[in-house]
């Protein structure tokens, strides 16, 4: 009773091996390079790349469950590939873009929804996890973090209710080892709706750092940020959260009912990383 992990290397799959490996559970941890994978010991590894159909049969065989990617281009082979091998359940880590109101031309939804419908009309047991916007993107404000203390923010104003990665894996792991959600479509978000710019006051509050938080037009923004994201994600992007300007972000209890425990919060995030942010 094999459980695959794909995205070992990513935010949630890592902290999915781990609380399998802690548990006890037999593994297999894929990546498209196995060799960057640094997984427990007695963990197997695997090349997967979720495009590359040549890739499927040796990652899923013997495998009962899989915490999947949501990657669309391979999806129908992979499934077909998974039921052939046995494969009981797959948990599949989508988004709450799926959410928007225009799912279809949304680059980031639409990308997501092709894996759900896939997954959905294949018949085989799923979990379908919604997670809003993660902690972890605080990265980005890395760079200019470690430059100093005024970070340019498009839609400083805008708010999400950024989830903690850890739980999003604790509902994962209760997903892959437990029957109980089984066919059920789960959104996850963190505990409270934060603006950009609040969420940044808390960084600074945990460095002990007066932050000064530049509001950018979404002309600023855009210039700012297409040398280095892909113009359709930046159009999705920039569409939510000018959206989320002055709106308070929608908040669901669906971690905390499942984990039993209130959902983490930024700021105990950011106690845990704000460190590595200017490392
Ligand atoms: N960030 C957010 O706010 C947010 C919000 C909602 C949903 N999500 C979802 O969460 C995902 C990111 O999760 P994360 O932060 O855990 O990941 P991450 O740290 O960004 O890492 C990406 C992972 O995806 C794997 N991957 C990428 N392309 C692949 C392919 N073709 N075949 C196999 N594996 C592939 C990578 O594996 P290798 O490089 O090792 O092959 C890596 O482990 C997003 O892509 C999105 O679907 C994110």
């Amino acid at each position: 009773m094999t459980i695959l992990v794909t995205g070992a290397r990513g935010n949630v799959g890592r902290r999915v091996l781990q609380r399998l490996y802690a548990a006890g559970h037999s593994l297999r941890a894929s990546g498209r390079n196995p060799a960057e994978l640094d997984v427990p010991e007695g963990v197997e590894t695997v090349a997967l790349d979720l495009n590359d159909p040549e890739t499927f049969v040796a990652a899923l065989a013997g495998v009962s469950k899989v915490l999947l990617y949501a990657e669309p281009e391979g999806i129908n082979a992979f499934l077909d590939v998974a039921d052939k091998a046995g494969v009981e359940h797959i948990v599949l880590l989508s988004s709450d873009t799926l959410y928007l109101d225009d799912v279809e031309s949304d680059p980031l939804a639409h990308h997501h929804k092709i894996v759900e419908d896939a997954l959905i009309s294949s018949g085989l047991p799923y979990t379908i996890l919604r997670p809003g916007a993660f902690c972890t993107n605080a990265f980005l404000w890395s760079h200019a973090l470690k430059a100093g203390d005024t970070i340019d923010q498009v839609f400083a104003e805008s708010q999400v209710a950024p989830i903690h990665e850890d739980d999003i894996a604790d509902v994962a792991v209760v997903a892959l080892t437990e029957k109980t959600l089984e066919n059920e479509i789960l959104h996850l978000t963190g505990p409270e709706s934060l603006t950009f710019r609040r969420e940044l006051e808390i960084i600074g509050e945990v460095l002990g750092r007066d932050i000064v938080v530049n509001d950018l037009t979404r002309e600023e923004g855009h210039a700012a940020m297409s040398p280095f994201v892909e113009a359709d994600i930046l159009r999705s992007l920039l569409n939510q959260w000018e959206t989320g300007v002055g709106v308070t972000a929608v908040t669901s209890a669906t971690a905390e009912r499942i984990t039993g425990k209130p959902a983490r919060t930024f700021r105990e995030w950011a106690e845990e990383y704000a460190q590595y942010l200017v490392a």
